[in-house]
């Protein structure tokens, strides 16, 4: 039998697929359910910043009115099925509780104040990471890239000084230069890079003349922007790199591991085959490496990785222009 434990943000975990952050997480069960499957670790979904408003907002009722008219107050707010801040931390506290595994909280707000704040009251929640999630579209036309990069280093730096437990950051893939946002990154002090956030897009139906906005699962294509990524960056980075978006299969795993990844992590593949479909993927990744005579991760990991290739410029421009001239 194949050993699959690994390491990751300094954790020992039992397996390198780590169930991403999603609502999965909002119940206890299904959370059990991903720890009996042999996920390595889970990341909790994300406490929002409306949630933490939400909290506010609350709390201005309580002293105003009394706590009965806080359920209307409430409709003023996106419906955010975790709750405020306050059960969102109750909530992590009590899946501390229930599960042995490591689990990572996530963190998603714009204000630098709330960023720290929130920090830190994660961590007193007894999670073992924190996935600092800077999720926002970039449209004021009056900032920068660098001012943009700016603020994404200061949240950063004044989260890493606050919490004592490790931190990664899930990174967008739209910066000029993602190799030095990551260089900078490594830093301040993250311990690893989460490649990358999938943004939802929203859309436009014809026929009712109407903007939508609906959750669509990741399909296996999506895996390779973060899988060219993670082979550019790991041999050149210290930091831990976990492989995000479209990978559904055991072989999709491997493909992450060869290139440098330290972990992958998963979500749309867990709500359309179910979550226990994780020891299948767990299962066919160890037949992958028993199949090439790896015991370990350590054997393989990073052996495609853009060092390590004959011609590194496989990653970059090259294979482009090698596809056009072959296609002559
Ligand atoms: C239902 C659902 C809820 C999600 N909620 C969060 C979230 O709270 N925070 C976050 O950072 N990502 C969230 N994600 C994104 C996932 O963590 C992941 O980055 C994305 O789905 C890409 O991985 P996949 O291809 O395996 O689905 C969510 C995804 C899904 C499907």
């Amino acid at each position: 039998m194949s050993n699959l434990e690994t390491t990751y943000l300094g954790l020992k975990l039992k397996t390198p697929i780590i169930a991403a952050a999603s609502s999965i997480s909002s119940q206890i069960d299904r959370i059990q359910q991903a720890e009996k499957a042999g996920a390595g670790a889970l990341v909790i979904r994300s406490l929002f910043e409306e949630q933490i408003l939400q909290e506010a907002l609350k709390f201005e009722e309580d002293l105003a009115v009394g706590s009965e008219s806080f359920a209307e107050a409430l409709s003023y707010f996106p419906n955010i099925e975790f709750g405020d801040a306050g059960e969102h931390l109750m909530w992590i506290r009590k899946t501390r509780e229930a599960v042995d595994f490591p689990l990572i909280a996530s963190l998603n707000a714009y204000s630098p104040g709330t960023w720290v704040k929130y920090a830190h009251k994660l961590e007193e929640t007894g999670v073992d990471a924190l996935e600092l999630n800077p999720y926002a579209v970039a449209v004021n036309p009056k900032m920068s890239g660098a001012d943009i990069e700016k603020t994404l280093y200061d949240v950063v730096k004044a989260v890493v000084n606050e919490v004592k437990i490790p931190v990664s950051v899930k990174l967008s893939p739209y910066f000029t230069s993602l190799m030095n946002v990551a260089g900078e990154l490594e830093g301040l002090g993250v311990s690893g890079l989460v490649l990358f956030n999938r943004f939802l897009q929203p859309d436009i139906d014809a026929d009712k003349e109407t903007v939508t906005s609906k959750m669509t699962y990741s399909n296996p294509y999506e895996s390779l922007l973060p899988l060219r990524w993670v082979a550019l960056m790991s041999n050149t980075l210290r930091l831990d790199l976990a492989h995000n978006t479209g990978i559904h299969t055991g072989k999709d795993a491997a493909r992450a591991l060869l290139a440098g990844a330290s972990v992958v992590q998963v979500a749309s593949v867990l709500y359309r085959q179910g979550i226990p479909y994780l020891s299948t993927m767990l299962h066919d990744l160890e037949a992958w490496m028993e199949e090439r005579g790896y015991s370990k991760i350590e054997d393989f990991r990073g052996k495609l990785s853009a060092q390590e290739v004959d011609d590194p410029f496989t990653y970059e421009r090259a294979q482009y222009v090698n596809l056009l001239l072959d296609q002559k």
